[in-house]
């Protein structure tokens, strides 16, 4: 049976929605996103994803088109439709449908699709095993903050990860990790410091890196938001990385070396559980 999808005010079975060829995301990736995750037929920290729809599009001047009440309601109600248990919803905002210009009119409507996917989430087996991670030049622009659905650079890292038998691309500019393809990058310390880059263009600002960062500092873990090198991560006790999807997911190797003992760290599997724990209970 086809997933059902919804779009501009419809829900269709996903075989029949179509996108019209002038829309803006489709010509010019004019557009923003958001994923969340779905367990338990509940959204994990969906309030903080809607916030930053929000801020995206308040970023490209796009007005947002719902309330997060309605948002929320036409969320529940296609992860009813598609009996969701797992997996993630997906959202994306374009500037509309206009003629090939790269100016469009102001007022626009904007188009707004979204469409879930299975997944397993919590029992994940690369959680496991933990995963491997490749670096790449970071080839991204300037506005990483702004989660576009522009990416390019981001499709091509992955492959990259891919054709190496890796799990994720760690992303690298001057020398230091900026972020995951599609994660947030995490190192522990020998000294038992978890080290992540601080908020800024640079990055995405992930909410598991949020509300991983807030239960770490909950459990008195130190926390230093400062750029990591190559040779520091390559030293590092542990490694880690955040997303929507991934949770946090314990990484072993970077570029063939591997960190720590080679196999997932005991606090990176902690903040995992602890993680778990926390969103469910506060998911809506
Ligand atoms: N990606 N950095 C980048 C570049 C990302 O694309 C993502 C998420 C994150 C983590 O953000 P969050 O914790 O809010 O998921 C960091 C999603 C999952 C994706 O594109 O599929």
């Amino acid at each position: 049976m086809s997933n059902t999808v919804y779009i501009n005010g419809r829900y269709l079975p996903e075989h029949e929605a179509c996108i019209p060829l002038m829309d803006r995301s489709f010509l010019f990736g004019d557009g923003i996103y958001e994923v969340c995750a779905v367990v338990n037929g509940k959204m994990l920290d969906n309030d903080a994803h809607l916030a930053r729809l929000g801020r995206s599009l308040n970023e490209i001047d796009i007005q947002n088109p719902y309330s997060n009440s309605q948002w929320i309601d036409k969320q529940v109600e296609l992860i009813t439709r598609n009996s969701l248990a797992e997996g993630i919803i997906y959202i994306q905002v374009s500037r509309g449908i206009f003629e090939r210009e790269f100016v469009s009119p102001d007022g626009l409507k904007p188009s707004v699709v979204m469409f879930t996917q299975k997944k397993i989430i919590l029992d994940a087996p690369l959680a496991k095993i933990g995963a491997k991670v490749i670096t790449v030049p970071d080839q991204r622009w300037e506005r990483r903050d702004i989660k576009s659905v522009s990416l390019l650079a981001q499709v091509l890292a992955k492959r990259a990860s891919h054709k190496a038998g890796a799990h994720e691309a760690w992303m690298m500019e001057n020398g230091f990790v900026t972020e995951g393809a599609s994660s947030s990058a995490f190192i522990i310390t020998c000294n038992q410091q978890i080290v992540t880059r601080p908020l800024s263009n640079d990055i995405l600002p992930g909410i598991t890196r949020i509300a991983v960062l807030k239960l770490s500092k909950d459990q008195s873990l130190e926390i230093k938001e400062r750029p990591f090198s190559f040779a520091e991560a390559l030293n590092a006790n542990e490694a880690f990385y955040t997303s929507a999807s991934s949770l946090v997911m314990p990484v072993i190797s970077i570029d063939g070396h591997s960190i720590g003992s080679g196999v997932p760290g005991k606090f990176t599997l902690m903040l995992r559980d602890i993680y778990i724990n926390t969103v469910l209970q506060s998911s809506s």
